[in-house]
Order: C-alpha cells, then structure tokens, then sequence
C-alpha cells in the first residue's frame, strides 16, 4: 500500500520507495522501521511516499491511505472514503538542520579518521570497517542535503588537523558530484570511499615532511609524488581491491593534458572517478592553508580553475562541479549592495544568487545579528568578494 512519509509508523515493513532512489535515506530497497531514528529519517528526507507491506509489519489505518486512481476500485456509491492527502511545502530537509546534525556526527568520524590514520601510520594497513562507517555517514548526509557536510568541512576548522578534515572533504565533495553526474547508488558509495582513502599513501610518508608547513623543495616534493603508489601498496595489503578506490588513489594527481604524475596519463586514458578526484582534490588543497603558499577564497578558486581547466581537468566533469559548489562556493564572503557582509552557506539552482547568511555590518563597521538571505528572494545583490588571504576586496 502507499502511503505519506509523514503517516509511516514504527512497526511498518517499507517495501520499496516512490521516487528516486537518491532520495532513499537507507540506500536499500526494503526494511522494518524499528525506532524514532529510522522514522525521523523518512521524515526528513526529500520522499514524499513509500509502499508499505503489511503482511510483514503492522498494518496502515484507513485515514493514512492515499487515493490513488489506478489502485482504487471505483465506488459503486457515495460516500467517498475518507482520504487524507499531505502536500510538503519542502520536501527537501533544510540545510540547518542537515548542517546540525552534519556538526554532530562529523566530530566522531574526524575523531575515528584521526585514530584510523594513526593506526595506519603504525602498521601500514587501513581499518576498513570503521572507514566504511564513516563513509555510509557521508553518504548518507550528502543525500539528504548537498550541500551541509560539505559546507560544514570547508567553512569550520576542526580541532582534528588538515589530513582528517581533508579526506572527511574529499569524501563529501566526491559523493555530492557524483550526484551530480548521476551517478548509481553503489558507484556513489565506491567513489565516497575513494575519496577517503586517495591520499592515504601520505601515512607513508616521513611525518615531518608532512607536518611541514610551507612550500617544499624539490627533493621533498619528489618524495611526496610517491604517496599514490604507496597509498596502492597500504590498499592492497589491507585487503581493499575495489578498482575505483585503487584508481583514484594511483590517479588523482593526474591532469587532462598529461603534465600530472604518477604516469602523466591524458584525459582519454583516466577514468571518471579519478577525473572527480583531480578537480575535488585540486579545490579543497587551495581553499585550504596547507601546501600552498596562498589559500584562495573559494569563489577566485573556482575562476582560477576554470583558466587551468582546460589542461587540468576534464571539461564536462568541471562544469558538473561548478554546478556542485556554485560560481560563488559555500564559505565564500561577500558583500552586497547594502553594505552588509555574509558568507555564503548554500547553493541554489540559481548559481548566481546562492543563500547568505549576514554577519557584518560595513556600514556601522560591527557585527550584527546573523541573519539567513536568499538572494533570489531579496532585493539585496552581489557587489564584491573579499579575497580573505591578502584581506583585498576584489570588484568584478
Ligand atoms: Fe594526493
């Protein structure tokens, strides 16, 4: 029987979902709602209706029905059954509360990515399991909203260290574009844990070398392009045989025009996951403070790659990208035209009016009370970005 999300009780038997199996927050087809938790999940992912069997679960009450022409006999006479129809005004679950409870459960996968990758570092093997856990929360976050885990990663700074947050991002930017590029539930997974695991070679690596910050020399760097062969090595020993995570993790420095390492394989010879690695990877090492001399703002990243794109990375997967993280990227500042500062939090399918949330005041020159702008909705626009690593105010 089909029935409204909204009228789902504990006890029921979900058969299968009405809608894109995107939209599923469990990623299998059938299961018993056993608590609160799986509830609140329906609940708040973007579905609106589930077949529900009864024979194996607890049966629907007759208002929770849903009228549904083709199922229903005709009434041979008034009058009509009771029905009871809930339209969601937003079915999408919101970004603040995606992005909370993102805050809550990414302290505990940062805090086993620490522990994982020291575990490595000591005996050269991965603790698969608990990277899958962490990679099914990915998942699981990114799918019911795009853009919360991964704003959350690129705008907060945790107490974990840069590698944590890093593969935490990878996973996260790699599961929200292959959404994009509609990938199959099981490639999405495949690809979340590529990106977990694509630098995990660095483990390798001498730490303090690792731990240096600034730019390196060219021994140094020589000994750094060795980190994909042996994050294949630390792979392979572990038992992990998955071709994608071993591809991204051998192929994510290379670029479309053959200049990258290990092989200097061309745009015709790489995959599309490792094609996603190379933009993801690339975007989140220069938004961010470490390797690089500079961090850009996120939105000068994506116009500077856009001039490297055409030798960098593969055209069709970069514009799925840009789609991902906008033309103005979560955690981009801007200024708008009432002097107000905000940072940007979400995309929406506008590229050019994304969502702000206003911290700053310039004309009062304080802060102000936090406050959430749509900007395809106000009057409000876009005038400048602030390029926060040299603190100029670009105009375009
Ligand atoms: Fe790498």
């Amino acid at each position: 029987m089909k029935i409204h999300v909204s009228d789902l009780k504990i006890g029921m038997f979900v058969q299968d979902i009405c809608g894109r199996w995107i939209n599923n927050p469990f990623w299998r087809n059938s299961m018993m709602i056993e608590n609160f938790d799986h509830l609140e999940q329906f609940r708040s992912s973007s579905l609106d209706y589930v077949w529900v069997n009864p024979s194996k679960g607890r049966g629907l009450e007759p208002e929770s029905e849903i009228e549904d022409e083709e199922e229903r006999p005709p009434a041979a006479s008034p009058p009509a059954p009771k029905i009871t129809k809930i339209i969601k005004e937003n079915s999408t679950p919101s970004f603040d509360g995606e992005y909370e409870r993102a805050r809550l459960f990414s302290k505990h996968m940062l805090s086993t990515l620490d522990f994982a990758l020291s575990d490595t570092i000591n005996s050269g093997t991965v603790d698969h399991q608990s990277l899958s856990e962490i990679n099914s929360d990915v998942v699981r976050s990114v799918s019911r909203n795009p853009n919360a885990l991964v704003s959350l990663m690129l705008n907060e700074q945790f107490k974990r260290g840069y590698d944590q947050q890093h593969a935490l991002s990878l996973s996260a930017l790699m599961v929200a574009l292959g959404m994009q590029l509609n990938l199959d539930r099981e490639t999405l997974t495949r690809v979340g844990m590529a990106g977990l695991l694509m630098d995990i070679g660095k483990t390798a690596l001498p730490q303090a070398l690792m731990k240096k910050q600034g730019k390196l020399t060219e021994e140094e760097f020589e000994l750094v392009k060795q980190h994909p062969i042996l994050g294949k090595e630390i792979l392979t020993k572990s038992g992990i045989h998955d071709e994608i995570v071993l591809d991204v993790c051998l192929n994510h420095h290379e670029r479309s025009d053959g200049s990258g390492y290990r092989q200097g394989l061309t745009n015709d010879q790489l995959s599309l996951p490792a094609k996603m690695a190379a933009v993801c990877d690339v975007y989140h090492a220069i938004i961010s403070t470490k390797n690089y001399s500079g961090t850009y703002n996120p939105a000068i990243a994506i116009r500077k790659m856009t001039e490297w794109q055409s030798a960098h990375f593969d055209r069709s997967v970069f514009q799925a990208f840009v789609r991902v993280v906008g033309v103005y990227p979560v955690g981009t500042l801007l200024q708008l035209r009432s002097g107000r500062i905000g940072v940007v939090i979400q995309q929406v399918e506008n590229l050019a009016k994304p969502t702000v949330k206003i911290f700053y005041s310039l004309k009062t020159n304080s802060y102000i009370a936090p406050e959430i702008v749509d900007l395809t909705k106000s009057k409000d626009e876009i005038v400048c970005i602030d390029h926060h690593s040299t603190g100029l105010v670009v105009p375009f």
